[in-house]
């Protein structure tokens, strides 16, 4: 059952944002545009990410799209066409909106991050799934690297996150030929985490937004920020990095998460760390 509170002062004309329990739904909310990203759209989430870094009522963060779409992708009238003959410099201001969200701040947003396919996803879509932690598809969601389609190669930063999800073949396959594939394929793929009936995708991943709630807050954030940094150090930096990591986030841990494991599992025997969390309650 859904809980949802409407925030009015956060959301947008295009964007929605509910909370519920902790967790932040934002709803890309154009769906008679099949929720298409435009400039202004664009902006909104600017405002809606940096707004919701510092809210306590969001401890993760749920992206998804209103109606049948996820999103349609770059709107192509008015993120492309009406902005092809301005002055570059305006020109590359509506270009940074879109890349400081899409995966600018997703892909390093302090919260954790679940996209949620309920749809059509195509072309510029693709970026902000894949920058968000985790994503979970409808079955019946429909992705499509379209751009082929219509005249242009997958920019936006969209062939740089494909290629960190999808294999080689796959992602040349797609980026090549257009073809759309279902939830399921994505799943397959590695390009979401798993796809489930349509009926029930709420639900799941609600229950996944719930899992990340109950860990430690300031442990979660380090441990996904090191992950997407380590990816490019090499194996002697990354080495150095995670000692320094560690060290950062224990000390800044407000709940001293690594003394209360090691107590409740050394001293008071009351939980077994490779099946479940600390009490955090203690
Ligand atoms: N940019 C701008 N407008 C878009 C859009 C986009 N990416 N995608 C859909 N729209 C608009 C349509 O122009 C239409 O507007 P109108 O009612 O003013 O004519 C409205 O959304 C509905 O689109 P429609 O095509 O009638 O919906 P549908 O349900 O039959 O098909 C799609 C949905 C998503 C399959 C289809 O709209 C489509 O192919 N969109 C483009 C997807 C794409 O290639 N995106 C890549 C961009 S990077």
């Amino acid at each position: 059952m859904s809980n949802k509170v409407l925030d009015q002062n956060i959301s947008g004309e295009n964007v929605k944002v509910e909370f519920e329990e902790g967790i932040a739904w934002i709803t890309l909310n154009r769906p008679q545009k099949r929720n298409a990203m435009s400039p202004d759209l664009n902006r909104e989430m600017v405002n809606i990410l940096d707004k919701l870094e510092t809210d306590d009522r969001c401890g993760v963060l749920i992206l998804t799209g209103e109606g049948e779409s996820f999103t349609a992708g770059m709107d192509l009238k008015e993120y492309f066409r009406e902005v092809d003959g301005k002055e570059p410099r305006e020109i590359a201001k509506t270009r940074r909106d879109a890349m400081i969200w899409q995966w600018r701040r997703l892909n390093y947003y302090p919260k954790p991050t679940i996209a949620m396919v309920n749809g059509w996803c195509f072309g510029g879509g693709f970026t902000p799934v894949i920058s968000c932690d985790l994503a979970i598809a409808s079955e019946k969601a429909t992705f499509g690297l379209s751009e082929i389609n219509w005249g242009i190669i997958p920019a936006g930063n969209v062939t740089k996150a494909v290629s960190e999800v999808m294999g080689h073949r796959d992602s040349l396959y797609y980026i090549m030929t257009g073809e759309t594939f279902d939830g399921q394929k994505a799943a397959d793929m590695g390009l979401v985490n798993e796809a489930v009936d349509h009926e029930g995708l709420h639900d799941r991943t609600r229950q996944l937004a719930k899992i990340l709630l109950d860990k430690n807050p300031t442990v979660l954030q380090a441990a996904k920020t090191a992950y997407k940094y380590c990816k490019s150090m090499d194996w002697d930096m990354a080495e150095e990095y995670l000692f320094a990591k560690t060290a950062q986030t224990t000390s800044i841990d407000p709940e001293k998460g690594r003394e209360q494991g090691m107590k409740q599992f050394l001293d008071d025997k009351k939980y077994r760390p490779g099946l479940e969390g600390y009490n955090r309650d203690k």
